[in-house]
């Protein structure tokens, strides 16, 4: 009820005051939620969803850190499971924004309960907490979890940028530096980390269920999409029958959810996203940095220094 709703949002707002807080600019921090440093903009959703979702044993939970691949899985577990559903030349990502086919758990599921709720199997649903706060009952059911990282230098980068977009003013106001967002993330303070927490927790409960849980790399997918392809279709109990092998299904799907092609669809240029970005901004670069972490980070370091001793201390990008 609505009285009962009131009464959870003081109690969520009375949680939040206790928490552990770090601001980014005047309404925008994350709180120290559970180990896990969640954005103001999401708390509430998240406490929400942690508390009142059921899983089903058929759902498909993809799951990531911000900024590690979640548009494009989003994409190809949505074209290889409705496969049969839609032919590839009708697919809904030709009209639709990845992440409006697949919904946000954390944002999404405390505004719109019972469209979740009621949605028919099978479900594909997205999260981003870590495998720590996730609601017990995915936990506990047969719901299969695909996850996606990236090499955490890209993913930081990629999420600098995308705060930028979201929030453009602060970019000409100069807050938000990159700098800054590297040393918080140094620190672990980044939206849904520390970052090795995230990976870390489901890379453990991989080893542990294999069945359970998918565990992906953004550049093995840019390795080789095809493959990979293959390996979501069986682990979603989809497998590709002998006959779509031979007439390129695979090659097709991943066609269809490339960077290339999906950034040039009209929907995805000058469409916008229900909550009212515009959906342009997943759709940046869409590279793989070609050098190892440690590379990247004195690349990173370098730069820095080389910024400070500029008159344009923050305006430098990587
Ligand atoms: P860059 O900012 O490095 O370009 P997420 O989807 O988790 O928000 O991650 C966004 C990152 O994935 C962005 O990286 C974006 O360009 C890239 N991306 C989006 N769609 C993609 C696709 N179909 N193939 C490859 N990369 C994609």
């Amino acid at each position: 009820s609505r009285v009962e709703e009131s009464m959870n949002n003081e109690n969520i707002q009375e949680l939040l005051s206790s928490l552990p807080r770090e601001k980014l600019w005047d309404g925008f921090c994350f709180y120290l939620y559970q180990g896990c440093w969640v954005s103001s903009a999401f708390c509430h959703g998240v406490i929400y969803f942690q508390k009142h979702f059921q899983a089903r044993d058929t759902d498909i939970i993809l799951a990531s850190i911000p900024k590690s691949g979640t548009t494009w899985l989003k994409a190809l577990i949505f074209t290889i499971v409705n496969r049969s559903r839609y032919a590839l030349a009708e697919s809904p990502l030709l009209t639709s924004n990845p992440h409006e086919l697949v919904p946000l758990l954390d944002r999404d599921f405390i505004k719109n309960q019972s469209t979740i709720d009621n949605l028919s199997s099978s479900r594909i649903l997205c999260t981003h907490v870590p495998y720590a706060l996730l609601p017990h009952s995915i936990v506990t059911c047969n719901s299969r979890i695909v996850y996606t990282c990236r090499n955490p230098l890209d993913q930081l980068v990629s999420y600098w940028h995308f705060l930028l977009a979201l929030y453009p003013e602060q970019t000409t106001m100069k807050l938000f530096p990159l700098e800054k967002t590297f040393e918080m993330a140094c620190q672990g303070v980044q939206g849904y980390g520390p970052f090795w927490e995230h990976v870390l927790g489901y890379w453990k409960a991989n080893l542990e269920q294999p069945g359970k849980i998918l565990f992906l790399k953004y550049e093995d997918l840019k390795e080789d999409v095809n493959f990979q392809v293959k390996r979501l279709a069986e682990f979603l109990g989809c497998p590709f029958s002998v006959d779509e092998e031979s007439r390129g299904v695979i090659e097709e799907i991943s066609k269809l959810c490339s960077f290339d092609h999906l950034k040039n669809l009209e929907v995805n240029k000058s469409g916008k996203h229900p909550v009212g970005h515009a959906n342009s901004i997943y759709f940046r670069k869409g590279k793989k940095s070609n050098n190892r972490i440690v590379v990247c980070c004195k690349a990173a370091i370098a730069e820095k220094e080389a910024a400070d001793t500029s008159s344009e201390k923050n305006e430098y990008q990587l």
